[in-house]
C-alpha cells in the first residue's frame, strides 16, 4: 500500500519512468523531495538509485529484513533490499547468475551498499553451522579488507582505495558455499605521499592506537603517530572513528576467516617493515671521483628494519644506496644520490605494500574459496572507485576513470543500447530514443593498436630517451582530431584559448565530464619498476611472508623480460571483469553524493544535476518509458507462467510462442501491455508484470498445496500398505507361534494320556498274568499234590514204614557229605592268628560247622605248639603265667606284652666283673637284673644286682659283683606288688629264714612282672607251691623293728624311674607311684 502510494505520489514518485513530465528539473525535484522525506532509494525500472544521506537511517533493520524477504519487486518501496532479494531470488529460483554493479563517485555510498547487499542476502538465506560459518567469513572479509584498502580522503573518510569484485557462490539451495575476491589497482602511492587533510591507509592509525604494548615492542614500533614521516602528522585519530576498536574487529575477523597467529603476526611485521621505511633517513655525500652517493643517515631504524625481517643490515643498505648495473657482460656497482635512494625507498615500501595487499586477498580467497566440483550458482558485487575528477590528476586517476567509463559502457550496452537493438531485433514497433554511446572514449584509451594505454607502453619499452614529453607529443599526433582528446597542442591548432590546460596536461572528455590529466610520472607508474637490488634484498631476507612477496628477487630466476606494465595489467584484469560482468544479469546500483561537504541530508542541487547527468539517468528513464518493462523468450515464459492457463497446464504440445499467446489470451490483459516478439514475449508495464507474478505465486501456493496433498495421501497409503503388510506377517507369525505351542502340549498331553493308558493296560495285562501265573502254580502244586497224593496212595503198598526216614536219612547224608568234602577243599589257612572258618551252607549244619570250627583252631594251636622250640615255649609259658598272674590286676602288665622276658640282663658271662656271681649262678640262673632295694630305714633306694636260680635269690653289690643277700627260694613267704604301673614289690619273707634278720625286701625293678613271674614259676617247679602274691595298695610288711604299714599313694611326685618310698613314722611308709 505504501509502495504504491510512494509511486502514484507525484511529488516524490518512486520510480521516474512514472514521472510526467519527464525533464531534468522534475527529475531532480523528484529526487530532492524523496531525499528530504529521506527516501534515500529512488527507481529507474528495476535500476536503483541511492541517494547518500551521510546519517544513519532506521531503514536496515531486521523488521525490514523480514518486510523484503521474498517481497514483490514493485509492490514495495523502493529500497536496496528489494534489489538484493529480486537478485538473490532470480538466482536461487531462476537459476540465473547474477550481479549487481553499484557504480558512483567517491564518497556516494558504493562500499556501504555493497555491505548492505550482502549483509541482506546472508541474513535470508537458511542457517546453519556450516553456512553461518560461510556467511560469517565472507562478511568479515570487509573489516580486513577495508583496514588495509582504505583511507581517509577529502571526500570520504573511508574511502576504497581499490576496486574490489568479489563473487559470492551459491548452491542449487541458495546456500552460501563461498566466494573470490578479485582486486584492482591499490592505490599504492598513498603510501608514500597524500594530500594534506588525508591519511594513509587505515591499518597503521590502527596499529599504533589498538596495538598492545607487547606488540608493538615486537614490531619495534612506538605508539606516537607523530614519531612516522609516512603518516598524516597533523591529524592521526579521525573524529567518530575509533582506531583502536577497528583494529581489534579486523584482528578478530582475521580470526573468523581463518588466519593462524603466525600469519596475523607475519603480515602486522611486514606493514611495521612499510611504515618504518618511511623513516630511513639518507645523507649524501661526494665520492673522491666527484660522483654523488648516500649513505643511511641513522642506522637504528635500518637495523631494526632488518631484525624484523631477520636480514644483514648491509645488504639493506648496500640496496638502499646503491644499484648494480649489467653493462654487456659487466656489473658495475653505481652509487646512488640521496634523491635517487629516496625514491629507491618509497618505491621499495609502496610495492612491499600492495603485494602484501595482493597476498591479503589470495588469504582471503582461499579461507573462503569453494571446493571444486559443486554446481554453483554466483552473485557478484562490484564496488569499484567512482569517477574522480581532482584538481591535479595522475596515472591513478586516469586508470579509475577508464575503468568506470567500461563499466559505463556496460550499462549503456545493457539498459540502453542493447535494449533498443532487441526490439528491432524482434520485429517491436520502436521510436529509437538518442542517448551518448561511449564506446569512442573507451576505445581511445584502451586500442590495442593505438589506444593512450598502447602508447604508454609503446613509450615505456622503447629503448633510447623515454619521457612523458615524447609521450604526450605521439598522443598529440595520433588524436589531433579526436573530439574526447583535447591538449595545449591541439587547442592551438584549432585556436582555442584554455589557459586552465597546461602544456604538460592532455585532456579527456569522458563520459561523466572533461578531466584533465598530467602526464608527470605516467612512465614511471606505468612501469611500476623496482630495482632488482631491492627485491633481491628482500628475497634475501629470511622473513618467509616478505620473501615470498618478492619471487623475482630469486637470483635463480633472474629475468631480462620486462614484467608487463601496470596499464597493461589494469587493462587485462578489467577485461577480465567486463566478460564477466557480460555473463551474468546485471542489477544497477547507481550512487549518488548529494554534497561535497559529507553534511547530513543536504541536497546540492547542481552537485546531483552534474551526476544525473554524467550517470545518463534520463536516458535510463527514457528508454524505459519508451520501451517495455520486461521480456523473456517464449520458453522461459512459458514454463515459468503455464500454471496459470488451463490449457497450458500441465503440457503444452504446441509451440512456445503459440503457448504463450493462448496463456496470455486467457489471462486476458490489454492489448496495449503485450507485444510478441520473435523469440521473447515483451510486457510493458511492471504493474501487467506484477500481476503475473502475484497470479503465478497464488497459483504456485495452490500446486504446492496439491503436491503436498498428492505426496502426503501417496506417503500415508505406502506406510499404510507396508504397516498392513508388517501387521500380517506378524500375526501370520503370532498365529504360527501359538499355534505350534497349542500343538506342543496337547502332543505332550496325548503322550501323557497315552502312557497312563498304555501303563494302565499293561498293569491290568501284567496282573492277569500273574494271577494267571499264579493259577497255573496253585493248578500244577495242587496237580503235583494230587498226582503224589495218588501216587503215593497207588505206591504205598509198594513202600516200606520207614522208607521216608530213610530217604531223608539219605539226604542228610548227601548233604553233610557234600558240606563236609567242600569243607575238606575250603579249609581256611593254617595260621594261628586267623579266625576265618567257611559258613554252614544249611542251617541245620550250623552247631556241626561251629564245633568243627573250634575243633580246627584248636588243632592249629597244637600243631603250633609241637612246632615251637624249647626255649621258645618256656618263654611263651612265662608269658602265659605272667598273664594269669597280673592280667586285669595291675596296670603295668600290659606294658609288659611287648617285653621279651630275655631273662639275663646283666651279662655275666660276657663281663669278667661278674665272674664271681656267674659262679654262684652256675647253670641254675634263671634271671640276672639290675634293682633297686629300698631302704627300710629312711626309704631311700640303693641299686642291687638280682640273681634268681633255680634256688636262690641273690642280692648282690653293683660295685663289688659280690652277693650281699643270699637266700632260699624257701624263705619266701609271699610277694607284694601295687596295683599301679609301678616296678615296686615287697619280697615278704619266713620269720624262719636266715635271711630274713632284717626284715623283708623292698625292691624296684624294671621287669617286675617278669622278675615275680619267674619267682613263682622257678618256686613252683622247685616246691610245688604256689607263689602268694599280693596285689594291694595297702600291705603290711615285717622291718627288724617291727611291722611297717606301706600304703600305695597316686602321686605326681613319684618320679619317673620309679616309686618314691617316703618314711612316715617307724611303722608307716608311703610310696608314691605313678
Ligand atoms: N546508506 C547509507 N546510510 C548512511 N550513511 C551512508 C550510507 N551510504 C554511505 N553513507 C556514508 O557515506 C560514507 C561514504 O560511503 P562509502 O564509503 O560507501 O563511499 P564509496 O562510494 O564507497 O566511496 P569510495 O569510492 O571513496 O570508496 C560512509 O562512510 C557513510 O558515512
Ligand atoms: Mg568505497
Amino acid at each position: 500500500m505504501e509502495a504504491t502510494n510512494s509511486l502514484l505520489d507525484t511529488a516524490a514518485i518512486g520510480d521516474l519512468v512514472l514521472l510526467d513530465p519527464l525533464t531534468e528539473d522534475s527529475l531532480l525535484r523528484t529526487l530532492r523531495e524523496r531525499f528530504r522525506r529521506e527516501d534515500i532509494y529512488t527507481y529507474i525500472g528495476n535500476v536503483l538509485i541511492s541517494v547518500n544521506p551521510y546519517q544513519p537511517l532506521p531503514i536496515y533493520t531486521p523488521e525490514k529484513v523480514q518486510e523484503y524477504h521474498n517481497c514483490n519487486f514493485f509492490a514495495v518501496k523502493p529500497h536496496i533490499y528489494a534489489i538484493a532479494d529480486d537478485a538473490y531470488r532470480s538466482l536461487r529460483d531462476q537459476d540465473r547468475d547474477q550481479c549487481i554493479l553499484i557504480t558512483g563517485e567517491s564518497g556516494a555510498g558504493k562500499t556501504e551498499a555493497s555491505k548492505l547487499v550482502m549483509s541482506y542476502v546472508a541474513a535470508v538465506c537458511s542457517k546453519g553451522e556450516e553456512v553461518d560459518k560461510v556467511k560469517e567469513q565472507l562478511l568479515q572479509s570487509n573489516p580486513v579488507l577495508e583496514a588495509f584498502g582504505n583511507a581517509k580522503t577529502i571526500r570520504n573518510d573511508n574511502s576504497s582505495r581499490f576496486g574490489k569484485y568479489m563473487d559470492v557462490e551459491f548452491d542449487f539451495k541458495g546456500e552460501p558455499l563461498g566466494g573470490v575476491i578479485s582486486n584492482y589497482l591499490l592505490e599504492k602511492s598513498r603510501i608514500v605521499r597524500h594530500v594534506k587533510g588525508e591519511r594513509n591507509f587505515h591499518i597503521f592509525y590502527q596499529l599504533l592506537a589498538g596495538g598492545s604494548v607487547h606488540l608493538l615492542q615486537q614490531l619495534k614500533l612506538q605508539q606516537d603517530c607523530q614519531h612516522y614521516v609516512y603518516l598524516n602528522r597533523e591529524s592521526c585519530s579521525l573524529p567518530g572513528v575509533d582506531d583502536a576498536a577497528n583494529f581489534h574487529t579486523m584482528q578478530d575477523a582475521m580470526r573468523i576467516i581463518g588466519f593462524s597467529p603466525a600469519e596475523v603476526t607475519a603480515l602486522l611485521e611486514v606493514t611495521a617493515v612499510v611504515l618504518k621505511l618511511g623513516n630511513v633517513q639518507l645523507s649524501s655525500s661526494y665520492q673522491a671521483s666527484g660522483m654523488e652517493a648516500c649513505s643511511i643517515a641513522e642506522p637504528q631504524e635500518l637495523q631494526e628494519i632488518c631484525e624484523l625481517i631477520g636480514l644483514d643490515p648491509g645488504t639493506l643498505e648496500q640496496a638502499l644506496c646503491s644499484r648494480t648495473v649489467k653493462a654487456r657482460d659487466e656489473t658495475v656497482l653505481t652509487t646512488l644520490s640521496a634523491p635517487q635512494g629516496y625514491y629507491g625507498r618509497d618505491a621499495l615500501a609502496k610495492n612491499i605494500y600492495s603485494r602484501l595487499f595482493d597476498w591479503l586477498v589470495t588469504r582471503i580467497n582461499t579461507s573462503i574459496q569453494v571446493k571444486p566440483g559443486k554446481q554453483r550458482k554466483v552473485m557478484g558485487v562490484l564496488d569499484i572507485y567512482g569517477f574522480e575528477i581532482f584538481q591535479d590528476n595522475g596515472f591513478e586517476q586516469f586508470i579509475i576513470n577508464y575503468c568506470n567509463e567500461k563499466l559505463q559502457q556496460i550499462f549503456i550496452l545493457m539498459t540502453l543500447k542493447e535494449e533498443q537493438e532487441e526490439y528491432v531485433r524482434e520485429g517491436i514497433q520502436w521510436t529509437p530514443v538518442e542517448f551518448f554511446d561511449n564506446s569512442i572514449i573507451c576505445n581511445l584509451i584502451e586500442n590495442g593498436k593505438n589506444g593512450i594505454l598502447a602508447m604508454l607502453d609503446e613509450e615505456c619499452l622503447r629503448p633510447g630517451v623515454v619521457n612523458e614529453d615524447t609521450f604526450l607529443t605521439k598522443l598529440n599526433l595520433l588524436f589531433a582530431s579526436h573530439k574526447h582528446y583535447e591538449s595545449k597542442e591541439t587547442q592551438n591548432a584549432r585556436h582555442v584559448m584554455d589557459s586552465s590546460l597546461l602544456p604538460q596536461c592532455f585532456r579527456i572528455h569522458h563520459y561523466a565530464g572533461k578531466v584533465t590529466y598530467n602526464v608527470t610520472g605516467f612512465i614511471e607508474k606505468n612501469n611500476d619498476l623496482l630495482f632488482r637490488d631491492l627485491s633481491q634484498a628482500m628475497w634475501a631476507a629470511r622473513h618467509p611472508l616478505l620473501r615470498s612477496l618478492f619471487p623475482e628477487g630469486d637470483p635463480q630466476k633472474v629475468s631480462l623480460k620486462l614484467p608487463p606494465t601496470a596499464g597493461f595489467q589494469f587493462k587485462a584484469s578489467v577485461a577480465m571483469l567486463m566478460k564477466n560482468l557480460y555473463s551474468k544479469n546485471p542489477n544497477y546500483i547507481r550512487c549518488i553524493k548529494p554534497n561535497e561537504t559529507k553534511a547530513a541530508m543536504l541536497f546540492t542541487p547542481e552537485l546531483v544535476l552534474a551526476q544525473v547527468r554524467y550517470l545518463g539517468l534520463m536516458e535510463n528513464v527514457r528508454v524505459r518509458r519508451a520501451g517495455y518493462a520486461f521480456r523473456q523468450l517464449y520458453g522461459s515464459f512459458l514454463e515459468r507462467y503455464k500454471m496459470l492457463g488451463s490449457q497450458t497446464w500441465p503440457r503444452w504440445t504446441g509451440s512456445d510462442r503459440a503457448g504463450a499467446e493462448a496463456l496470455l489470451a486467457e489471462l486476458a490483459f490489454p492489448p496495449e501491455e503485450l507485444a510478441f516478439g520473435h523469440t521473447k514475449i515483451f510486457i510493458r508495464s511492471p504493474h501487467t508484470l506484477f500481476d503475473l507474478e502475484r497470479r503465478r505465486q497464488e497459483r504456485v501456493v495452490q500446486l504446492a498445496t496439491l503436491i503436498q496433498k498428492m505426496i502426503r495421501g501417496w506417503r500415508c497409503r505406502t506406510q499404510y500398505q507396508l504397516m498392513r503388510k508388517s501387521q500380517i506377517i506378524l500375526s501370520a507369525w503370532f498365529r504360527g507361534h501359538a499355534q505350534k505351542n497349542k500343538y506342543k502340549q496337547m502332543k505332550r498331553s496325548a503322550l501323557m494320556i497315552q502312557a497312563y493308558v498304555r501303563g494302565w493296560k499293561s498293569r491290568r495285562l501284567l496282573r492277569e498274568l500273574k494271577l494267571q501265573q499264579h493259577r497255573h502254580a496253585a493248578a500244577a502244586t495242587i496237580a503235583a499234590y494230587w498226582k503224589g497224593y495218588q501216587v503215593r496212595r497207588v505206591y504205598r503198598r509198594y513202600f516200606r514204614s520207614d522208607a521216608s526216614t530213610r530217604l531223608a536219612n539219605f539226604i542228610y547224608r548227601r548233604l553233610v557229605q557234600k558240606f563236609l568234602m567242600g569243607l575238606s577243599r575250603n579249609l581256611p589257612p593254617l595260621s594261628v592268628m586267623d579266625r576265618t572258618w567257611p559258613p554252614a551252607s544249611y542251617k541245620f549244619l550250623a552247631n556241626a560247622n561251629e564245633e568243627l570250627r573250634n575243633i580246627f583252631y584248636h588243632w592249629k594251636c597244637k600243631k603250633y605248639r609241637e612246632e615251637l622250640p624249647p626255649q621258645r615255649k618256656a618263654l611263651l609259658q612265662t608269658k602265659l603265667c605272667a598273664s594269669e598272674l597280673f592280667k586285669d590286676k595291675k596296670t603295668l602288665y600290659p606294658k609288659s606284652l611287648q617285653q621279651p622276658f630275655r631273662g639275663e640282663y646283666l651279662g655275666l658271662t660276657q663281663n669278667p666283673k661278674y665272674q664271681k656271681l656267674h659262679a654262684v649262678a652256675k647253670d641254675k640262673l634263671v634271671m640276672a637284673d639290675n634293682v633297686r632295694k629300698v631302704n627300710r630305714a629312711n626309704g631311700k633306694t640303693v641299686p642291687r644286682l638280682l640273681l634268681l636260680t633255680t634256688e636262690h635269690f641273690v642280692l648282690a653289690d653293683p660295685k663289688a659283683a659280690q652277693p650281699k643277700t643270699v637266700l632260699s627260694l624257701g624263705d619266701i613267704r609271699s610277694v607284694s606288688v601295687t596295683r599301679f604301673s609301678d616296678g615296686f614289690l615287697v619280697l615278704h619273707l619266713k620269720e624262719t629264714s636266715t635271711g630274713a634278720a632284717k626284715g623283708d625286701f623292698l625292691l624296684v625293678s624294671d621287669h617286675l612282672i617278669e622278675l615275680v613271674t619267674r619267682l613263682h614259676q622257678t618256686l613252683m617247679d622247685a616246691t610245688a607251691q604256689a607263689l602268694p602274691l599280693h596285689i594291694t595298695d595297702q600291705f603290711s610288711t615285717r622291718f627288724q623293728k617291727g611291722d611297717v604299714a606301706i600304703t600305695v599313694v597316686e602321686s605326681d611326685k613319684a618320679g619317673t624311674n620309679g616309686p618314691v618310698c617316703k618314711k612316715r613314722g617307724n611303722h608307716r611308709m608311703e610310696v608314691l607311684v605313678h
